[in-house]
């Protein structure tokens, strides 16, 4: 569509007025698209039983149509109408982190639509620990299609405003429901098999999972890029901040040394430059476009800052971007995995 987006904001509850929830709930119903809060991020959300309702979703945001959607439920109990027989073990999945930002690719059954799938015979399925979001399901009625709410290729949304700079004038309604809690996308779970498969990580991490199921497994290509990956939407450029990032492997002292001087002949060159660092780190940076990345040692926190961080470097016009490599976790390793994509694995090591 092109033409006006209604933006509504939630009250200091996070509550929407019961006339708006109503509104939402019946254009989802109707094929309309809805952009909406869930605690990693936000979604650009539309009936996933109708193919009119979900072509939509390709066109606002310029996505390729062999990348499929995950469907978002309200109540466990919907998940036996859309997926075949799963093994055991995603029933204590599903009790253990539902509602959460994981995940589960299931075997699909007849009535969901080829368009919501890629023309794949497994369906994602995903119920968010948001309760708005979950409010907005049960009013619309049926399961909401809903990829993250940006553009294809820009970073995902974690702010209603996010959303508003990317698909204002695109989608029938904006609900802001302030900054999302995680600020990376869900773990995707392959549980087709006897042992669940990472095709994406997140939250939910994989000793997380393996703590409940006694197994796991990844998807190669998370290991090695060459693969072609399980998850099609992980082929893509992706997170993609407009300047170039440039990601720093090294010491913390011999970081900060080649930053200066690269800052300096950036400066020189008259190539706006800034720097994404851990919060201990800012101080070095006195006489640049700099951004808090989080404490380190909080992935969440970092989590959380990520895309904001990167649109903001946008929004100032920064040409070149700068940030650490983050310390191995299990958690940073889901993040590693959006900034190398943003910085199209760009790594300088100093
Ligand atoms: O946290 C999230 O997951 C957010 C919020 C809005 O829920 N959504 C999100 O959607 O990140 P999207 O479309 O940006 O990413 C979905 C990922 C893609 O990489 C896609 O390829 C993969 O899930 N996916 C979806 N269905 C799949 C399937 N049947 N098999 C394998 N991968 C699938
Ligand atoms: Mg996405």
């Amino acid at each position: 569509m092109n033409g006006q987006t209604k933006v509504i904001t939630v009250d200091e509850q996070g509550n929407l007025k019961a006339a708006e929830l109503e509104e939402a709930g019946a254009l989802l119903r109707h094929n309309k698209l809805v952009a909406f809060p869930t605690e990693t991020v936000y979604g650009l959300g539309a009936n996933a039983l109708e193919e009119e309702a979900v072509s939509k979703i390709y066109e606002a945001k310029g996505r390729p149509s062999d990348n499929p959607l995950i469907m978002h439920i309200s109540r466990k109990e919907w998940v036996t109408d859309y997926v075949k027989d799963y093994p055991p073990y995603v029933a204590l999945l599903m009790e253990a982190f539902w509602p959460g930002p994981l995940t589960l690719v299931f075997n699909k059954k007849p009535i969901v639509p080829a368009a919501i799938t890629g023309g794949l015979d497994t369906v994602a399925i995903r119920m968010p620990d948001h309760a708005l979001a979950r409010l907005i399901i049960d009013k619309a009625g049926v399961p909401v299609a809903a990829p993250s709410a940006n553009r294809s290729g820009r970073p995902s949304p974690t702010t209603g405003r996010h959303v508003v700079t990317d698909l204002d004038g695109r989608v029938d309604m904006i609900i802001d429901g302030g900054p999302s809690r995680v600020g990376i996308e869900s773990t995707v779970l392959d549980v087709t098999g006897e042992c669940p498969c990472i095709l994406r990580p997140g939250e939910i991490t994989a000793s997380m999972i393996e703590a409940v199921v006694g197994c796991v497994a990844f998807d190669t290509h998370l290991k090695d890029e060459k693969v072609a990956p399980k998850s099609p939407g992980m082929k893509y450029k992706h997170y993609a901040p407009n300047g170039e990032l440039t990601l720093l492997e090294g010491e913390q002292e011999a970081i900060i040394k080649w930053l200066q001087a690269k800052l300096l002949e950036d400066k020189e060159q008259g190539i706006l430059s800034g720097v994404i660092v851990y919060e201990h780190m800012m101080e070095y940076f006195d006489n640049i476009y700099v951004l808090n990345m989080g404490r380190k040692g909080y992935p969440e926190e970092i989590a959380h800052h990520l895309f904001d961080n990167l649109r903001l470097m946008d929004e100032q016009g920064i040409k070149r971007i700068y940030a650490p490599v983050l310390d191995a976790g299990e958690l940073t390793e889901a993040i590693m995995n959006r900034m190398l994509k943003a910085a199209g694995n760009r790594v300088i090591k100093v």
